[in-house]
């Protein structure tokens, strides 16, 4: 479909008040989740930071740190991204207000709901699924109406093609839906109390079928959708290759669903189904590069806008960390490799050379592409706190990753080093006691990349509050994106 065919602009086109919503707790969530990050780092170094208090101790604010960096602020994060791209790119608005409304409430009720009973030690357990059931229950009805809302704004689309982008959210939409339902299934006790419908190992494949997934799907299908947008947005050139990006969707996310049994390597899972994950995650490298080269060679013939675009640095060295992270992944399910990384802060890198790297930094990027936008401004109000944000932020991920891979191998190997007559060479304790000066230097790097989310908080906040310069919610034209392939 043509350019020409075009909306005619009315002031009402765009629901753009649920995104800003969604924007604006991307960045507060942001900081809550990270500073939770940053305070669970330090107890690792001093533990007297538990402060003898229940809900502040280690066990129960490591859950809150994940649930809220991934649900809280990455989920915030694609709510906002897809619902501005879904009707940037099918030039509607979207199905439904009230629906939409509902789903921020609902999402907002989730995150506190989790915020409460996660520090007083109500939990299933289950790693990424720790929630109880009736928030459960409400996080399916906020799914479903996201669900309708998505999905009905694509059906009442203006344009005949439905872009690349919308693909990969609806994929996750989907995915999504799936593993929260049948990972879920339990037996309620009490009002906060709950049993797994699946016992033994064959829980624990559950449990880890949905986990991989959620990595998946939660934190990398659904971030790609942002990347098909907001990149060839940003680098103003269109996609590098509309066929890579479909062979990339299908074997992405068909390798995906079977590559879970990497996390139970030398468990009592059965060994054929050990070494299928594996090959699934070796295999799994193609499609993910393949999304990263798509993403990285859009910049070809506009190399020259990386050194004065510091959002498009953001977006550049995401897709670098993706690329980074999938890789080391992929070797780190080789059983053999897997040995030595398993239980080690090597894992703790990888995840957040993933989560920091490629998580945070894309939605950072594509943040500082949509607020001005969004709030009726030309740019963000200060380009060089952008530029300042993005080289403390990835100073900081490379500190933490950096101190993490150290940490990791030298405690895989102090761990497996024996004597010549088979006693072990280190006592565990000998290898916490040289970690600690890899902890300081992950506690720095979370500092740093905490402070970048303050100096982004204040730079939204100036942006948001400017005079606006123009009509925020007028569509300019059909996005360039929809149209070149
Ligand atoms: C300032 C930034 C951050 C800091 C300082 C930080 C710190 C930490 C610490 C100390 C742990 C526990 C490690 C351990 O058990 O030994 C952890 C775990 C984790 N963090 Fe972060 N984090 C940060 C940002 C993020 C972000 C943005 C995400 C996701 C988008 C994330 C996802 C996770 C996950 C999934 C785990 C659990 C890993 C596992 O079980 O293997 N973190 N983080
Ligand atoms: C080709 C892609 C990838 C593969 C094959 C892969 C593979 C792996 C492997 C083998 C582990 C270690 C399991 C263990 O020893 O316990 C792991 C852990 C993890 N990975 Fe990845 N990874 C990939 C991409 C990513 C990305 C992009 C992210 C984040 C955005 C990520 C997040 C995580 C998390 C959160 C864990 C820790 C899970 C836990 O034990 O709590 N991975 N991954």
């Amino acid at each position: 479909m043509g350019a020409s065919q075009s909306l005619t602009p009315t002031a009402d086109t765009f629901n753009y008040k649920v995104v800003r919503q969604f924007t604006i707790m991307t960045v507060v969530w942001g900081i809550v989740g990270m500073a939770v990050g940053v305070l669970i780092a330090a107890q690792l170094i001093w533990p007297s930071l538990n402060f003898d208090i229940p809900w502040l101790t280690y066990g129960r604010l490591r859950p809150l740190h994940t649930n809220a960096v991934i649900f809280a602020f990455g989920g915030s994060a694609l709510f906002a991204t897809s619902y501005y791209v879904v009707q940037r790119t099918c030039q509607v608005r979207l199905l439904s207000d009230k629906l939409a409304a509902f789903t921020f409430w609902g999402w907002q009720a989730v995150i506190v709901a989790a915020a409460i009973t996660l520090p007083l030690g109500i939990t299933t357990s289950k790693e990424y699924a720790e929630l109880e059931w009736p928030i459960d229950i409400l996080i399916t009805l906020v799914w479903v109406a996201y669900a309708v809302v998505f999905f009905g704004t694509i059906v009442k689309r203006k344009t005949r093609h439905i872009y690349v982008a919308n693909w990969f959210f609806g994929a996750y939409i989907l995915t999504i839906a799936l593993l929260h339902i049948v990972n879920n299934m339990e037996l309620p006790a009490t009002l906060w109390k709950s049993y797994s419908a699946y016992a033994g190992v064959q829980d624990a494949m559950v449990q880890w079928w949905y986990g991989h997934n959620a990595v998946g799907f939660f934190l990398t299908t659904s971030f790609l959708g942002m990347m098909y947008y907001f990149v060839p947005k940003q680098a103003e050139r269109p996609i590098y290759s509309y066929r890579l990006s479909i062979v990339h969707f299908w074997a992405l996310n068909f390798t995906y669903m079977w590559a879970g049994p990497h996390h139970l390597q030398y468990t009592a899972l059965p060994d054929w189904a050990q070494s299928l994950g594996m090959v699934f995650s070796l295999i799994l490298l193609a499609p993910s590069w393949g999304g990263m080269i798509n993403g990285i060679m859009t910049l070809s013939g506009a190399w020259h806008k990386l050194r004065t675009d510091p959002i498009l640095k953001f977006l550049v060295v995401a897709l670098s960390f993706y690329g980074m992270s999938t890789f080391e992944g992929s070797m780190m399910s080789i059983k053999t490799v897997n040995g030595l990384s398993h239980y080690t802060d090597w894992t703790i890198g990888h995840v957040h050379s993933g989560a920091l790297g490629w998580v945070a930094m894309i939605t950072i990027g594509s943040l500082y592409y949509m607020v001005p936008r969004l709030f009726g401004q030309k740019e963000m109000y200060s380009t060089r706190a952008i530029e300042l944000h993005f080289w403390i932020a990835t100073g900081g991920v490379v500190l933490y990753i950096a101190a993490m891979w150290i940490a990791g191998v030298m405690q895989g190997l102090m761990w497996r080093a024996v004597q010549p007559d088979g006693t072990l060479t280190y006592t565990f304790v000998e290898s916490v006691k040289a970690t600690y000066p890899f902890y300081v230097i992950r506690l720095a790097g979370g500092l740093c990349f905490l402070g970048g989310m303050f100096l982004m908080a204040w730079n939204v906040f100036r942006t948001a509050y400017g005079k606006p310069t123009f009509e925020a919610v007028i569509p300019q034209s059909l996005p360039a994106t929809a149209t070149s392939h």
